[in-house]
């Protein structure tokens, strides 16, 4: 699938560790800083991006887009009040979550030729199948963790997930024999300890296949996670984030990890209690200032 430029994946295996908070807050920075957005709730089951947006009714949603009671995804999008910020709200059919897949390709056909400079897409928290394409189709993923164990670990299964998927993909499609068998091993490296890193993983595909295996190494060189550890409380949790970055390094062999934090702020609450995005309410609370930093970095 074709990875365009503009878009960007909100990602967090954990419930609750912030990623429509961020999403809809992100999107108002980064039209502050001159770029036309459109955020997307994408969490089908649940959503709720509209209410951050201090929103109660919305006349269009997602589902009259997959429902097909409308043509274009474009005439789902509303406007937030906000000067350059449009937003798709969720749907709300059961079943939604389990969408088939060509309507899926569809949806993702269409938020790829949404008219904005940037899409933020809010995804659900878990790591099925569809939170998983959503984020492979994103030029960026923003991995959204706060400072405890569980919802690290998540990150980190999340990422590595998505590593073998893609790699899985590419051997596919390059209908190399072996090198899928050789994966679904290294997944379960328990009995195949030599396979445990992709140091390891790679020195054997590359005896099977060395052209795809030196390509499918490309590949994951490109990959640059964006960690964002939420809700930090005091200097040590903004460490976690280098707990990540070593185990993507040790054993899945991804270098370029950026790690960016916000701290936990009451003002957060308030502003929710007041439907009101806080970077409207209080743009120079400590939750604030933190966004427009990873906006700003997203924009370099
Ligand atoms: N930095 C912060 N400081 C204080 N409160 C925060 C902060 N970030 C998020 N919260 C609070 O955490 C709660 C969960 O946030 P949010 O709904 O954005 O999480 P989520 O990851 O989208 O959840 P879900 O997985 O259910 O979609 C909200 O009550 C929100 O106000
Ligand atoms: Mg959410």
């Amino acid at each position: 699938m074709e990875k365009r430029k503009n878009i960007t994946a909100i990602v967090g295996p954990k419930g609750g560790v912030g990623k429509t908070t961020i999403s809809a807050n992100l999107a108002i920075a980064l039209s502050k800083l001159g770029k036309k957005v459109i955020a997307v709730d994408l969490d089908l089951g649940a959503s709720n991006l509209h209410a951050i947006f201090g929103l109660r009714n919305s006349k269009y949603s997602l589902d009259d887009f997959v429902q097909n009671r409308v043509k274009k995804l474009t005439d789902v999008v509303l406007d937030t009040n906000i000067d350059n910020v449009g937003i798709i709200c969720g749907g709300d059919v059961p079943g939604i979550t389990n969408m088939p897949y060509q309507k899926k390709l569809k949806l993702i056909r269409h938020l790829l030729t949404l008219d904005s400079d940037l899409v933020i897409l809010d995804l659900a928290p878990g790591a099925s199948f569809n939170v998983a394409d959503f984020a492979i189709i994103a030029q960026r993923t923003l991995l959204v963790t706060t400072a405890e164990v569980p919802s690290l670990m998540n990150v980190y299964s999340f990422i590595k997930a998505t590593v073998f998927r893609r790699l899985n993909f590419f051997f596919k499609s390059k209908k190399c024999d072996g090198l899928p068998e050789l994966l679904e091993k290294a997944k379960n490296f328990d009995n195949y300890p030599h396979l445990k890193t992709m140091e390891g993983f790679f020195r054997e595909a590359g005896q099977i296949n060395s052209v795809v295996a030196d390509s499918a190494k490309k590949i994951l060189s490109r990959i640059e996670p964006f960690l964002v550890v939420n809700r930090v409380r005091k200097k040590n949790d903004a460490n976690v984030g280098m707990v990540i970055q070593n185990l993507l390094r040790e054993y899945l062999g991804i270098k370029s990890t950026v790690i960016m934090t916000i701290r936990e702020d009451n003002a957060v609450g308030d502003a929710i209690a007041r439907m009101k995005p806080i970077m409207i309410e209080a743009p120079n609370s400590l939750f604030s200032q933190d966004i427009k930093k990873i906006a700003s970095r997203l924009c370099m």
